[in-house]
């Protein structure tokens, strides 16, 4: 089956390994734009922008293309998914209408309330006035929102007034969500939706702080690892019966059915499974963790979503076998973007025995070489910020694995970079919530 990729980070490069892992021939993908790592294993278009819909639809047809899997959240937002599909071509990704689960906190709680999906109170405020009473409403710690995309950065969860107000005032020309403090382990469980039916992958958890022990800023993520041992019995099949059935049917009822991976964001509370938030796309970086571990074949997985059919197939097959992820990201990420610095030692750290995804980097040709002597050691790998790769081990248990991410990630060098030691440290028992 022939398969475009949209996307350049980490999480499609996982995409990437993984169609090839469960039988996709290398040949028959290609990924736009790509990145230096993902062009290691396939061919990549770095000249294709993936948000703009003709251009995606013209290099589609142009190339047969069977099957376009849609990574990021902002090309289903541009509408690329609609466009392709007015063309008859299949694609793994909602329409820009479905896509407002993730791209408007307030239609997401609106879906919720309609379809009677367990989630935090929550006020929609459109003036300083009224966050501050929903503050006062429901006391601290304090949950911010921005209404709206805002690159991982929208969400503020603080105990601190000041920061709070200062916050929405960041944000509140999208709409501001003040939501109740929801107290508990967080899980983000994926499942794969054809618009009626959904079929569930694997249980992860998302490291969000930015250091060790829940400190810092929140990121995109620092690493994950799955399975969850200390899940209880059935979880996963309550949160497909109460969270993603729900919500696919209600979608459909509006006339906007959502055609691809719907990511549940849950809190487990004391009183139940909670959504804190949806994501219309893989998540980043759990896809590392959660496809490391499918035996079974995704092209397939996602074809049959893309097209309608996933009723009567079984559910994926997973591995026993544990899987971790430690992100590398530049110096002072989360908050400010590091110059181009030389990354040194991926093949030392893969000679470990870890796979390594790219999200941030680039090949560059040194101008001096020699035109005539291309030899691949005047080529160098530059990293371009914010988080730059993940390192992704497994093993028959947490130990094992995590022994060898570290000894991997311990291998490459750039300068300034930084990455969490704690990643999976603790798995027996849920992490002590921060
Ligand atoms: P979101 O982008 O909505 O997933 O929020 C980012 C992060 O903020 C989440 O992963 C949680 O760690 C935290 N968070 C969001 N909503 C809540 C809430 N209602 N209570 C506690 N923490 C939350
Ligand atoms: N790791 C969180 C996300 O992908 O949104």
């Amino acid at each position: 089956m022939k398969i475009l990729v949209l996307g350049q980070g980490a999480r499609e490069h996982a995409i990437v390994k993984a169609l090839v892992r469960t039988g996709t021939a290398a040949t028959d993908i290609i990924a736009a734009p790509g990145n230096a790592g993902i062009a290691l294993d396939v061919r990549c278009e770095p000249g294709l922008n993936p948000n703009m819909p003709l251009d995606v639809v013209k290099f589609a047809l142009e190339h047969k293309t069977e099957l376009v899997i849609i990574g990021p959240e902002a090309p289903l937002i541009a509408g690329v998914s609609d466009a392709l599909r007015s063309e008859g071509i299949a694609v793994f990704g909602p329409s820009q209408a479905a896509a407002q689960l993730e791209g408007s906190k307030s239609f997401a709680k609106e879906v919720m309330a309609a379809a009677g999906v367990p989630t935090g109170m929550a006020r929609e405020c459109t003036t300083i006035e009224e966050v501050v009473d929903a503050m006062d409403e429901f006391g601290a710690p304090y949950v911010i929102k921005a209404d709206g995309l805002a690159a991982g950065k929208g969400v503020i969860v603080t105990s601190d007034r000041d920061a709070a107000i200062d916050h929405a005032m960041k944000f509140i020309s999208m709409g501001i969500l003040v939501e109740e403090f929801l107290d508990g382990q967080e899980v983000s469980l994926f499942f794969l939706s054809d618009g009626h039916s959904v079929l569930p992958l694997t249980p992860a958890q998302d490291f969000k702080r930015a250091f060790d022990n829940d400190e810092g800023p929140n990121t995109g993520g620092m690493g994950a690892y799955s399975p969850l041992p200390w899940l209880p019995e059935g979880f996963v099949e309550e949160v497909e019966e109460k969270v993603a059935l729900p919500t696919v049917q209600e979608m459909a009822r509006l006339g906007a059915p959502f055609v691809g991976l719907l990511y549940c964001g849950l809190i487990i509370t004391k009183r139940g499974i909670r959504v804190i938030e949806f994501n219309a796309r893989f998540g980043d970086p759990e896809t590392q963790v959660v496809l490391r571990r499918l035996n079974s074949s995704l092209s397939n997985l996602l074809y049959k979503a893309s097209t309608g059919h996933l009723e009567g197939v079984s559910d994926p097959e997973f591995t026993k076998d544990v899987a971790i992820t430690v992100v590398l990201a530049s110096e002072g990420y989360p908050e400010t973007s590091a110059p181009n610095r030389p990354i040194y030692g991926i093949g030392d750290a893969e000679a470990q025995g870890v796979e390594v995804c790219h999200a941030s980097t680039e090949k560059k040709v040194d101008d001096n070489r020699d035109a005539l002597t291309k030899e691949d050691g005047k080529e160098s790998l530059i990293a371009t910020g914010g988080r730059v790769l993940s390192v992704v081990a497994t093993g028959k248990d947490f130990a094992g694995a995590r022994a060898q991410a570290y000894a991997g990630i311990e291998k490459i060098h750039l300068q300034g970079a930084h990455y969490r030691k704690d990643i999976a440290a603790k798995v027996s028992e849920p992490r002590v919530a921060n």
